[in-house]
This record gives C-alpha cells, sequence and structure tokens, in this order.
C-alpha cells in the first residue's frame, strides 16, 4: 500500500474517554501526515498513555471518529493493529529472559519462519547497538538498553505507524540522545511517530507538530516554535561585570527586569532572529555593551502556566517582564 505525503497517519475527531466520573479525553481532535514526527505533550496524569491506548486499539473510546493507517478503529481494529507498533511507557519486555529471546518470541508472535524471526532479531540488535548484551537476560540491562530493545521488539512487524509512550523518561542523558537519535532514524525511513513526552525540549528537537494537552483537552497546537512564541518567559539576559555600567543600562533599559544581585538585565524577547538583532542594534545605539548576553527560550514550566495558569493566553508576551 503507498500512501501519499499529505495522507493523515492517525486522525481523531472528537475523541472522548472517561474512567467512571473522570473525564480524561474531553473532545480531542488530531490531525497527524504520514511521515511525520507528532507530539503529544502534557504533565503526568494529563492523558497521555490513555490517547496511546485508545489509538492502538488496547483500550476503546467512549467516542470519537477516529482512524490510524486510513482503518477506522471502531470497524477495523485488527487493520490498525497490523499497521502499527506500540512501545509502552512501562517495558513490555520478560526481564527474566534474554535480549534475544525476546526478540525471537516477537518474530513468533509475527508469524515470521524461525529463519526469517533469526534474521530481523540479528539485524535488529545489531541496528539497536545490543549484539553484546543479545544473550544475557534482560534484567541486567540498563533502563536505555531495555528502551533500546522494546522498540526493537516493536519494530519487528515492521510497522508504519508508531506509538512511543514517553520514550524517555527516566533516562539519562545520554540514552536520551540514543533515543533521539533512533527516532530520527525510524522517521528518515518515513514511518510516523506518535510521541507522548512531558518534555518540552524533547518535543522541540523531534516533532514537527505538537499538542499540548491539558485537562483532557488540546490545550495548544502548532510548532514547536509557534508554541514557545505563545508563551512569555523567553528573554535575552544580559550580564554585566562592573556595577556602574550595570546601573547605567538599567537606567536606559526601564523596561528590562533587574537582577541587581547577579548585575543582569532581562529583556523579553522570543529568541527570533529579527528580535535579536533589533535588540542588540538598539544596545549598540544607547552604547550599552554587556559582558554577558544569554538568549533563554520558554521551557516547559512557561508553555505550562501560559496555557494553564488560569487566566488567557496573553497576546503580547513581549510585555510580559517576569
Ligand atoms: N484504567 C483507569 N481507570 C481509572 N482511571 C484511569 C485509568 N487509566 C488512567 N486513569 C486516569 O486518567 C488520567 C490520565 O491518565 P494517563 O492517560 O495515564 O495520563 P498520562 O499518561 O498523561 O500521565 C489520570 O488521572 C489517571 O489516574
Ligand atoms: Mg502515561
Amino acid at each position: 500500500m503507498t500512501t501519499t505525503t499529505n495522507a493523515l497517519a492517525i486522525a481523531a475527531r472528537g475523541l472522548h474517554k472517561s474512567f467512571g466520573e473522570k473525564k480524561v479525553l474531553d473532545g480531542i481532535e488530531l490531525a497527524v501526515p504520514a511521515g511525520t514526527v507528532f507530539s503529544l505533550l502534557g504533565p503526568n496524569g494529563a492523558g497521555k498513555t490513555t490517547a496511546v491506548k485508545i489509538l492502538s486499539t488496547l483500550i476503546t473510546a467512549d467516542a470519537g471518529d477516529l482512524h490510524v493507517g486510513g482503518h477506522d478503529l471502531a470497524t477495523d481494529p485488527q487493520a490498525v493493529r497490523a499497521a502499527i507498533g506500540v512501545t509502552g511507557q512501562f517495558s513490555a519486555v520478560d526481564g527474566l529472559i534474554t535480549g534475544e529471546e525476546n526478540m525471537l518470541l516477537m518474530a513468533d508472535l509475527h508469524h515470521l519462519s524461525k529463519r526469517e524471526g533469526r534474521r530481523v532479531a540479528a539485524e535488529l540488535l545489531e541496528r539497536f547497538d545490543l549484539v553484546e548484551a543479545a544473550k544475557k537476560p534482560v534484567s541486567t540491562y540498563s533502563g536505555g538498553m531495555k528502551r533500546r530493545l522494546d522498540i526493537a521488539m516493536t519494530l519487528v512487524g515492521a510497522p508504519r505507524i508508531i506509538f512511543l509512550d514517553e520514550p524517555t523518561t527516566g533516562l539519562d542523558p545520554r540514552s536520551r540522545h540514543t533515543m533521539w537519535q533512533i527516532i530520527r532514524e525510524l522517521v528518515s525511513d518515513g514511518v510516523t511517530v506518535f510521541l507522548t513526552t512531558q518534555y518540552l525540549d524533547e518535543a522541540d528537537e523531534l516533532a514537527d507538530r505538537i499538542a499540548v494537552l491539558n485537562d483532557g483537552r488540546i490545550a495548544a497546537e502548532g510548532t514547536a516554535g509557534e508554541l514557545k512564541r505563545l508563551v512569555p518567559g523567553g528573554h535575552v539576559r544580559l550580564r554585566f561585570a562592573d556595577p556602574a555600567a550595570y546601573q547605567s543600562a538599567a537606567a536606559t533599559l526601564r523596561e528590562a527586569a533587574r537582577d541587581d544581585e547577579a548585575l543582569a538585565l532581562q529583556i523579553p524577547s522570543d529568541g527570533s532572529q529579527r528580535e535579536l538583532r533589533s535588540i542588540l542594534d538598539w544596545l549598540d545605539a544607547a552604547g550599552i555593551e554587556a559582558d554577558e548576553l544569554t538568549v533563554h527560550t520558554p521551557d516547559l514550566d512557561d508553555v505550562f502556566f501560559a496555557l494553564t495558569g488560569g487566566s488567557d493566553v496573553p497576546d503580547q508576551p513581549e510585555e510580559t517582564v517576569r
């Protein structure tokens, strides 16, 4: 089956799910083009895993028009299952047996012949740098190795759409970067990746589009840049070594937030090239020379503060000084 570039790998309209009285997903809309990375971003308990479980046929929705890989989840879950791979938030690998045995089990589940199963397992173990560990029980693996094995197992069935539920939560920075590299390689092979994460930097690194899930609804959707421009918190920080230079700059830059102790000024900014240039021009014109200039982009906290802080998202974050 061929898919055109603008075909949707995942499409959800009016997705609802409650557990008892608790509304977890309250009318979610998702549209994920084939061959892209889509990130569902949200804090603990936001409903990310619930969304993944529904879209991967593990549990059913209360309502919604849902299509994955072009198949209707309500009428053809079997076809959806054949098109997808899922790596859960909590590892599905069996710790008592070896990595290789886990892979061969997976190959059996996918009805590969013994020979084909061994070939695919060997290839994936190699690809995910698990050859040395392959004969050891998984219980001896590090967190990063377990996640790699998890993904390798997911790929045994050569799925075109992959759900990764918090693939890097709890990993050390190096394993996190390895995982990011793996995800990039999947995408370059044309696989569609649906990634949940609590980390904006991760979504920023990997995702073509990001949806922020909060209180059962999509609070915002867009590219990483679009989301960050929605929120205050981005700023340029100027630090001065000389207290007199600091005082004179502070007197000139009245709208900058002061940090008298650090001799630093913060100017709200989205970090875009255009804004940076205008700030630099302006500092030059005012004859201000800072000893250090750093650009801070908003982080997840800023995004959630803006999207869920009770008040509306400010239209003009430039005017907010923190
Ligand atoms: N099977 C279940 N029964 C009852 N409540 C559930 C069940 N699964 C999830 N929840 C609740 O739904 C909410 C969202 O959970 P989850 O989808 O796991 O969030 P996330 O993955 O974003 O951390 C949480 O409040 C959780 O306690
Ligand atoms: Mg979860």
